[in-house]
This record gives C-alpha cells, sequence and structure tokens, in this order.
C-alpha cells in the first residue's frame, strides 16, 4: 500500500500510464448500485488523500459519476491530472478561477450533486465546515450546499481527540451530516497509532450506497419514451431543412426523469449536446425515423414528446446533389407533411397513461395549446413562447405554462434543469395516482 502511495504521489517517476489504463478500465456509466448518481468528492489535505483514487473507481465501478474538487492542501498529495484521469471529470480547485465561475460556479457543484463527500476530512475542514467557514472552494461549496453530505475524517491520533475537534464533530453531527470512520491503527505518516486512520474507500462506498438509498426512486420500474431535438429532413444527399431546437430541454428532462429512477428511452434528433445521463439514447435524423424508433418503445408508462419535429420534408428528395445551371431556374420544393408521432402515440391503441407534448408558439400560445390536447390526444401540453424576444430557442432559461383539462399552471421563468426538475416531480406524482 506505501508503494502504491509512493507512486501516486509521483515519487516513482512518471504515474501516468498506470493512471491511464486504469481511467480507461473504468466504465463512465453503469447499471451499478449508484447508476447515475453523482457525487461531488471533496478531497481534504492529508496523507489518506491518496486512497481517493481508489475511492474514485470504485464508485465509477458502480455507475456514479465523481466530480472532484481539491482543496490547496490535497494538491501536495495527489495530483488533479491523477484526479481528473481517474473521474473522467474536470477537477476543480479555485474559488476565483474564472473559467471555473463562468463554466460551473460553487453553487452549481453543488446543485448538481445528489451527494457529497468529503475525504479525507481534515481537523481543518471539519473545523471550518462547523463554524461555517467559506474562504476556498471546499468549504464555500459546503456552505452553500443543502445537500446530503458524508465526510470521512482522518487525521493524527491527538488531533481528533483534542476537545475543539471532539466540539466540531458533535456540531456536524448535530447538522446531519454523516461521519464513516476514522478507524483506528497506524498512522500513515508517523507510525504513531490510534484513531484518526480513514475508512477504507469500500467502507465509504457502502456509507455512499447506504445514504443514497434513502433518496427516494419514484419512478423505480417505470418506463417513459421521450423525444427531443430537432429533426432534419433531407432536400438532396448534402442538403436539409432543420429547426433552431438545441435539444436542451428535452434532454434535461429525460435525465431528471432518469434521476428519479425511470428506465428512460430518448430518441433524439441531431443535436450537439451530449446524452444524458443514465439514459438510453437512439439517435435518428428525420421525423419518420423518430416515428419508427417511438414505436419500438410503446408500450411505455409515459411519453413525453420535447423534440421540434418538421411539420413537412420535401416530396421530392433527390438521390443526388442538385446542381446549379447557369440558365435554369431554381429547384422548386415540393412538401409533404410528416407523420405526427405525438399524435400517433396519443391515439394509439398501446398508448401510455400519460402523454406530455410540447408546443413552441410565437402567437396565441394558449388557444394552440388546448386545442393541441385533444387533436393529438395529449393529457398535458407545455407550452413555451419561443418568439425571438424570449431567446428560448438554444439558451438556458424557459418559461412555461403547463395545460391540462382542468386548467393552466403558470410556472416561472427559470432555467432548464428546473424545469425539467418540475416536471419530472408533476410527471412522477402523476404516475402514482394512474392504474398502469
Ligand atoms: O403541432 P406542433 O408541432 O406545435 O406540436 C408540438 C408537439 O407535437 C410537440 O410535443 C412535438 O414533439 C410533437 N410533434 C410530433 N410530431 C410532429 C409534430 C409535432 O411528435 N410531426
Amino acid at each position: 500500500m506505501e508503494e502504491e502511495a509512493r507512486l501516486l504521489l509521483g515519487e516513482l517517476g512518471e504515474p501516468i500510464d498506470e493512471l491511464k489504463a486504469a481511467a480507461v478500465n473504468v466504465p463512465s456509466a453503469g447499471s451499478g448500485s449508484l447508476s447515475g448518481r453523482r457525487i461531488l468528492l471533496i478531497i481534504g489535505g492529508g496523507i489518506a488523500a491518496y486512497k481517493c483514487l481508489d475511492l474514485i473507481r470504485r464508485l465509477r465501478e458502480r455507475g456514479a459519476r465523481v466530480r472532484p474538487v481539491l482543496t490547496k492542501a490535497a494538491e501536495e498529495f495527489v495530483t488533479p491530472l491523477a484526479v481528473g484521469a481517474l473521474a473522467g471529470d474536470k477537477v476543480f480547485t479555485e474559488l476565483f478561477s474564472r473559467e471555473d465561475e463562468h463554466d460551473v460556479g460553487h453553487i452549481r457543484l453543488s446543485r448538481e450533486a445528489d451527494l457529497i463527500v468529503v475525504a479525507p476530512a481534515t481537523a481543518d475542514l471539519m473545523a471550518k465546515m462547523a463554524n461555517g467557514l467559506a474562504n476556498d472552494l471546499a468549504s464555500t461549496v459546503l456552505l452553500a450546499s443543502d445537500k446530503p453530505l458524508l465526510i470521512a475524517p482522518a487525521m493524527n491520533p491527538k488531533m481528533w481527540n483534542h476537545a475543539a475537534t471532539r466540539r466540531n464533530r458533535a456540531t456536524l453531527e448535530k447538522d446531519g451530516i454523516r461521519l464513516v470512520g476514522p478507524g483506528t491503527g497506524e498512522m500513515a505518516e508517523s507510525g504513531e497509532s490510534g484513531p484518526g486512520r480513514m475508512a477504507e474507500p469500500l467502507e465509504i462506498v457502502a456509507a455512499v450506497e447506504e445514504l443514497l438509498d434513502r433518496n427516494p426512486k419514484p419512478l423505480a420500474g417505470k418506463t417513459i419514451v421521450m423525444t427531443s431535438g430537432p429533426t432534419h429532413e433531407p432536400i438532396d444527399p448534402v442538403r436539409y431543412i432543420a429547426n433552431r431546437s438545441s435539444g436542451k430541454q428535452g434532454h434535461a428532462i429525460a435525465a431528471a426523469l432518469a434521476q428519479l429512477g425511470a428506465t428512460v428511452r430518448l430518441v433524439s434528433g441531431p443535436v450537439t449536446i451530449p446524452d444524458p445521463e443514465g439514459v438510453s439514447v437512439v439517435h435518428v435524423e428525420s421525423a419518420r425515423e423518430m416515428r419508427d424508433a417511438v414505436e419500438q418503445f410503446l408500450p411505455a408508462d409515459a411519453a413525453v414528446m420535447v423534440a421540434a419535429v418538421a411539420d413537412w420534408r420535401t416530396a421530392n428528395e433527390s438521390g443526388e446533389k442538385l446542381k446549379k445551371r447557369p440558365g435554369e431556374k431554381a429547384p422548386a420544393l415540393q412538401m409533404v407533411e410528416n407523420p405526427d408521432i405525438l399524435a400517433g402515440v396519443g391515439h394509439s391503441k398501446l398508448r401510455p397513461s400519460l402523454v406530455v407534448g410540447f408546443a413552441a408558439e410565437t402567437q396565441d400560445l394558449l388557444t394552440n395549446a388546448r386545442e393541441k390536447l385533444d387533436k393529438k390526444g395529449a393529457d398535458w401540453i407545455v407550452a413555451n413562447d419561443v418568439s425571438h424576444a424570449t431567446g428560448v430557442m438554444g439558451g438556458d432559461r424557459n418559461a412555461v405554462r403547463i395545460v391540462t383539462r382542468s386548467g393552466v399552471e403558470e410556472w416561472p421563468d427559470m432555467t432548464k434543469a428546473e424545469v425539467a426538475e418540475r416536471l419530472a416531480a408533476k410527471i412522477s406524482a402523476a404516475l402514482q395516482t394512474v392504474e398502469v
């Protein structure tokens, strides 16, 4: 173990190849006990920090996504390069990093986690947490968070037994923070024996599993078919008709539903954003391909059709690239109607018990949305105004109304991730009350 520690600390030369090999063997998302769970791992500055490399590996093996934050002191024990290679994610170290703040920011680091783990939790970090100090990225994230928290203390036995640490520990436990370890044994750096040795990675993993298990998965066992993104309708082999949909809202909803435990089958048109975590995605181009893929996924408990499907496609698609010839007129594009995928699902024999459609409108939002309920056989229409002033298409915010047969719910302007979370919660509540 000591040799392993020295290797990871870089004392035996270049550890990069080993790290790369280790990282390659870690699946990015699996069907394990922590599948789709997001863990923010705060690594404190203690010799036990080297164990975090194994901890990251163990968490990822179980399907968790691990996003690491290193304190300045932690960087003395493990390098961001090693941690980042194993986590397969960016490593966050600075409170005032222009790039990080722009990218994610300390509030989002906490918001985008299901659980925060502090390992090793040094005496200093425990003291900061107990007293609400926030003078670096790690302590600021901890203070700005309302997420469940697990800490794995690691320190010298004298520090662990000190009256100040005892007081801090009692405060943290009173605040609802869960501790794992420390164990009793020989200290790596001094050879002293006593309490203060960080819990082993597998003990920490077991505590993580237990804590997250308490997090309900109300959609476990439910299957939800979804569409997202635009469609591309070919004119010839190189040209197509498209629209401005980015897929951001649909993909965020897919991720939020998966987070609640649903099995999400997402049929996505061409987008440039990554597949949502924990979701199986079928990539298609045209409306007809999208319809065929959706049909394959029926029956399902719910359908959420967010894609901006082209209403029309060219009737006279050319097998060869259309040529511009001197003296000839521009080609006339003949259009025919595309299949309406939502209406097909809404009126299908295999109709899911909950069918949700979207309505992107630039005028008469509510009238159009209400009409769509019947025309498309939907239970809810999520209506959003996509007129230019709102910047919804491609942007990160959305203001929607949920139109149902019993009325209209108006939601304030919020991020697409927030719309997704709220809609997923509403879908979850609806699926608990219907017989499926
Ligand atoms: O009629 P409109 O395009 O406004 O309807 C929008 C809703 O219908 C969205 O939920 C969209 O995904 C769905 N739709 C569809 N197939 C089409 C057109 C729209 O599934 N061909």
